[in-house]
């Protein structure tokens, strides 16, 4: 029996404290403006600050702050100034194009840094306001193109996003008994604007976003907002028996 009904809620994360990284655009915006309509006290982090300013505009409710999620001194900042907090959501990341070869020690240190160092930091900071509580949620954005698939020149992104999915469940498992939970969402392709720019990027436009939806089983990309439902569910208390999970939201690719 469940501890507390929730199976019609309306409101899935009334009052719950979230703080949303790479709030600015695609999934972590999408996810931003979800958690705020089903009652979260949202707040919304980014090094971009004119797309935080749109955020806010679009969605009145949700605080916004700036934030280099891979900068010690202001996450350590950031995070002596938060009082409570029930999420944290982690969507900061950045895709390296290339092979092994194509990855020289700059952008090795460059992708570790973005997508490993920048969820340490934010974990290490606000776990023990967590653990103070006895309770609390972290969910941190991997991708499909991890352990779980090996994708033709994502070698550095594939790699920590692989050491994401460890460090899911190493949190989970060490803190277990702490009332933490700590998931990841392993997305597929989604159709963001980093997503469109590396189409962009390619010598044949055109020819690269046709590429992109051929791989796809169901011929179509992923939308922000249905990475941004799942994660409103891991988020929640529907969810309260998950932990250290790999959530895979990829369309039947890596099927
Ligand atoms: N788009 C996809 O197809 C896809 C697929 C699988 C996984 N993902 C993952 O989802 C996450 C979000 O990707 P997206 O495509 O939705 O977003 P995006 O790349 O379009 O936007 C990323 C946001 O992160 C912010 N950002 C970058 N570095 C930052 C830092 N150091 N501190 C704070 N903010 C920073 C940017 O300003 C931007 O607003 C990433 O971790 C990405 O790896 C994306």
């Amino acid at each position: 029996m469940l501890k507390k009904d929730i199976s019609f809620r309306h409101m899935r994360l009334d009052k719950k404290n979230i703080i949303v990284t790479a709030a600015a655009q695609g999934i972590g915006r999408a996810t931003a403006l979800k958690f705020a309509n089903e009652g979260a006290k949202v707040l919304a982090t980014d090094i971009n600050e004119d797309k935080l300013n749109d955020l806010k505009n679009e969605n009145k409710s949700i605080q916004t702050m700036k934030l280099d999620s891979t900068n010690k001194k202001d996450v350590e900042t950031f995070c002596s100034s938060v009082d409570k907090i029930d999420v944290l959501f982690h969507a900061v990341g950045f895709v390296h194009h290339g092979t092994i070869l194509d990855c020289d020690e700059d952008e090795f240190a460059r992708s570790i840094n973005v997508n490993i160092f920048s969820a340490y930091l934010m974990t290490y900071n606000l776990l023990p306001k967590m653990l103070k509580e006895k309770k609390g949620n972290i969910v941190i954005v991997s991708s499909a193109a991890s352990n779980v698939k090996g994708v033709p020149n994502r070698f550095i992104y594939g790699t920590t996003k692989a050491a994401l999915n460890g460090f899911v469940k190493a949190i989970a498992i060490d803190h277990i008994k702490d009332g933490i939970r700590c998931n990841a969402i392993l997305p597929g392709t989604v159709e963001t604007p980093s997503w469109e720019g590396r189409v962009n990027m390619a010598d044949d436009p055109v020819k690269a976003r046709s590429d992109f939806i051929a791989r796809q089983a169901m011929g179509r990309l992923a939308q922000p907002e249905e990475i941004a439902s799942l994660a409103t569910y891991l988020a929640s208390d529907e969810s309260d028996f998950v932990t250290g999970t790999l959530n895979l939201i990829d369309g039947g690719w890596t099927l």
